[in-house]
């Protein structure tokens, strides 16, 4: 099994167990990271159906009581009402302050399930099982929980780490090709920031990544999540240099932003977004164009779009600035000199970020095709 740590040098510290089949040793695993025996398993239908049984069976088979709570699939899942809920349900089954709970699903479940383990009774123990491959490699890792606020996505949330993830590739089978692929960005961007040897393994190993052979999946899951924990660990609460991790995700925001969140999958969005910035380092002088092309290169090898649907410039323009505002600082870039290696950039000119969303957004207009 490999095994990831992150550590904080504290009893925050946690494992990432990243194995084939390890869903069958959840309660085991749990065993050894939890001091209660009431477990809250959180999850939704669909995925229960798919590996509720087997997580329940095994945490049962350890010792734990199991009390499985299903919520309904979707973004909108996320909200300070659905913790509210989940949180009576708690209550009404006197769970006290040693039970835990365990989060089975994609992102959308960790986050929301991670929230009510941070606030349950001031905090209980939470366990990351994440089933899509966004959540296995990004979501779970680093301990960013929160659910959504009608003006905004994440607005209210806290940090609390898991006490265990147990992420089993071969979840990833039953996952829609279109989202696994949404997930790879997340991967690539890992790469492209802080690893230039991963970068170098992954064009080599994407076709078998995409065939889904479950010996390069697994090392690719864990040595992603490894990337963003040495980040994590550096910077847990994101004074600095976590915001890397945030490469490619201003464009790709404002292109989520701009389709109201049903244009593009996340991990499609920045896909864009990467190219865009990839585009804007050699623009600025900051990088040179093999690095562009092999960041597009990539992208487009994963199944993931490089340019935009014909995004008006100046209303991506607009949401950026906003957005930049509220979680960069005002005009702060974060580019890539060269693969494997992020910076962060001040005073890029007003022209030069025009001039490359110009390119990578494919023209005004045309926007109406993806709904009309
Ligand atoms: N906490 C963090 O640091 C962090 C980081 C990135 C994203 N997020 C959050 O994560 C969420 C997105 O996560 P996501 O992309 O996993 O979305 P998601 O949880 O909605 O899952 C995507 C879809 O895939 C399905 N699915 C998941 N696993 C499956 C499997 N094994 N088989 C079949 N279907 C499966 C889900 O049912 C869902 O329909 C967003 O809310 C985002 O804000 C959080
Ligand atoms: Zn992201």
């Amino acid at each position: 099994m490999s095994t990831v740590w992150v550590r904080f040098g504290d009893a925050r510290d946690y494992p990432i167990m990243v194995e084939p089949g390890n869903l069958k040793l959840l309660g085991s695993l749990a065993r050894t990271r939890i001091r209660g025996k009431t477990a809250f398993l959180i999850s939704h239908a669909r995925i229960y159906r798919l590996y509720g049984r087997t997580a329940e069976k095994s945490l049962r088979s350890a010792g734990f009581t199991v009390h499985k709570i299903l919520v309904p699939e979707g973004e909108k899942t996320k909200s300070l009402a659905q913790a509210e809920s989940i949180i009576g349900r708690m209550i009404a089954r006197r769970a006290d302050r040693t039970a835990f709970i365990v989060a089975l699903g994609g992102g959308v479940i960790g986050d929301l399930a991670g929230f009510v383990a941070a606030t349950y009774m001031r905090g209980i123990e939470f366990i990351q099982v994440p089933t899509s491959l966004l959540a296995q490699v990004d979501s779970s890792v680093g301990g960013k929980v929160a659910v959504n606020h009608l003006r905004g996505k994440n607005l209210i949330g806290a940090f609390l780490q898991p006490r265990l993830v147990v992420s089993d590739p071969s979840m990833l089978k039953s996952l829609s090709r279109r989202q696994f692929r949404a997930g790879l960005a997340e991967v690539i961007k890992s790469a492209i920031i802080a690893d230039a040897g991963f970068f170098l393994d992954l064009e080599s190993e994407l076709p078998k990544i995409l065939r889904l052979e479950l010996g390069s999946l697994s090392r690719m899951i864990a040595r992603s999540c490894a990337l963003k924990a040495r980040v994590v660990e550096k910077d847990e609460t994101e004074q600095g240099l976590r915001a890397i991790l945030n490469y490619g995700h201003t464009l790709g925001h404002a292109l989520e932003t701009f389709h109201k969140y049903r244009g593009y999958l996340h991990g499609e969005a920045i896909s864009v977004g990467m190219a865009g910035a990839a585009r804007l380092a050699l623009e600025t002088g900051v990088c040179r164009q093999e690095t562009v092309d092999r960041q597009e290169r990539i992208l487009r090898q994963a199944g993931l779009p490089v340019r935009g649907r014909g995004e008006p410039v100046n209303a991506i323009w607009r949401i950026m600035q906003t957005d930049k505002k509220v979680r960069e600082g005002d005009n702060i870039y974060i580019l890539t000199p060269k693969i494997g290696h992020a910076r962060i950039f001040k005073k890029i000119g007003y022209f030069s970020v025009q001039r490359v969303l110009k390119a990578v957004l494919g023209g005004v207009g045309g926007w109406k095709n993806i709904h009309g």
